[in-house]
């Protein structure tokens, strides 16, 4: 693992601070140190036909937009960010990018089930796009799994919610063989623990609503990547088809949200870790799952892909749904809720919540047990949170 903070001229907690806002100093400039909040929706020209101030529509071009593109593009050692109204926007945007009708896609069989769906109920659907999903943590699989016509791998590493692993540089080989691309979806390693682009993938997405943003009060993606061309097709589908862009507000929220990334994502780890030590040794557990424990099955994998293990744990109760449900229910600073990637720590039950739409047989056959729980672990006391978790696993 290396140290994420030395990583280009400037470290990334120096980018995280200060890339894409500098101070407004040039003439007529109001010395801000904070990128304004730019709500116009138009902007004036001095001649018909020339967007002299450098912006004609806030569709395809924002400063406050821009200014976050920039902070992401750092962030992420690549060449081009565009920012989206969600995080599904970006994953849609960047389908839409890439395939053409009679193309197929291998999907990692963890990704997120939001992705799923859209593939399933959308892109094969409405586009004539095959997918098939494999079990990407064995590279074999995935080069198996290649027809004439894949045109992209679609990958999620760690996944949601059962923090599986793919090695994504092989998995870039295989791509770079077969002239198909790589898209990583990194939202749970975010940039700072984890660059896909610097490991071979030609594409990474992000639901900013998660680390990113990290405050629990934005909805936002964004998609990077160091390909010219693609880049500008990404921009196109989002500005003339799509149009699905993150607003001025947003862009704010996470603009300042992103300065404390590092802060947040070490601490985040750093507790993590204590609660995935603190459950793999309690009697009611029977499975752990965390990339940061040496009996993860990808845990040899994290440490030389990833420079952190992140902040989500995943977990196995000894008892069924009722029990699941009663200790989700019972836990007092853990909310009860969807998402992750805050400030504060959540739980939920994916059967009965984030995984309640997936048919019982194959909810179960992806691993998503009645027993399993997830928890993204905030910033708080991990002592505090250990205590939750203590009194609600007593009452089992
Ligand atoms: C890994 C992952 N990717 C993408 C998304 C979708 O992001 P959003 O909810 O911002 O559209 C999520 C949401 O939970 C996610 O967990």
């Amino acid at each position: 693992m290396e140290d994420p903070s030395e990583r280009s001229d400037h470290a990334f907690e120096t980018e995280a601070v200060h890339a894409g806002e500098e101070p407004d100093l040039g003439p007529g400039g109001t010395g801000d140190l904070v990128s304004p909040i730019h709500l116009s929706s138009t902007f004036a020209m001095d001649e018909a036909g020339d967007p002299s101030h450098g912006y004609k529509y806030s569709r395809l071009g924002n400063p406050t937009r821009e200014a976050l593109e920039h902070r992401v593009a750092a962030l992420s050692d690549a060449e081009h960010a565009m920012t989206f109204a969600s995080g599904m926007a970006a994953i849609a945007t960047t389908c839409l990018s890439v395939l053409g009708s009679g193309d197929h896609v291998v999907a990692f069989d963890g990704i997120y089930g939001g992705t799923k769906v859209f593939f399933d109920d959308y892109l094969t659907e409405h586009f004539d796009v095959t997918v098939d999903y494999v079990d990407a943590t064995d590279t074999d699989v995935v080069a198996d799994a290649v027809t004439p016509e894949t045109a992209l791998f679609w990958m999620e590493s760690p996944t949601n919610p059962l923090l599986k692993l793919c090695d994504i540089e092989a998995i870039g080989g295989i791509a770079d063989r077969h002239g198909a691309r790589l898209v990583v979806d990194n939202t749970f390693a975010t940039p700072y623990f984890q660059r896909p682009l610097a490991l071979g993938a030609d594409v990474s997405v992000y639901s900013t609503t998660k680390y990113l943003n990290g405050h629990t009060d934005s909805i936002g993606g964004a998609v990077v990547t160091n390909d010219d061309g693609l880049a500008e097709q990404v921009r196109f589908v989002q500005e003339y088809a799509l149009g699905a862009m993150l607003s001025p507000f947003d862009c704010y929220l996470v603009l300042r949200g992103s300065k404390t990334l590092p802060l947040r994502m070490r601490q985040h780890e750093a507790n993590a870790k204590r609660v995935a030590n603190y459950l793999s040794e309690h009697e009611k557990v029977t499975t752990v799952h965390y990339p940061g424990l040496d009996t993860h099955p990808g845990h040899d994998l994290a440490t030389r892909q990833m420079d952190g293990f992140g902040g989500v744990v995943s977990f196995e109760i000894d008892g069924g749904a009722a029990e699941a449900r009663a200790f989700v229910e019972s836990l007092d600073l853990f909310t009860l809720a969807v998402s992750l990637g805050s400030v504060e720590s959540l739980i939920e039950h994916p059967a009965s919540m984030s995984a309640s739409y997936v048919p019982e047989e194959e909810r179960l056959a992806s691993g998503i047990t009645d027993s399993l729980i997830r928890a993204p672990i905030g910033t708080e006391s991990a002592d505090d949170l250990i205590a939750d978790l203590e009194r609600g696993l007593g009452y089992l």
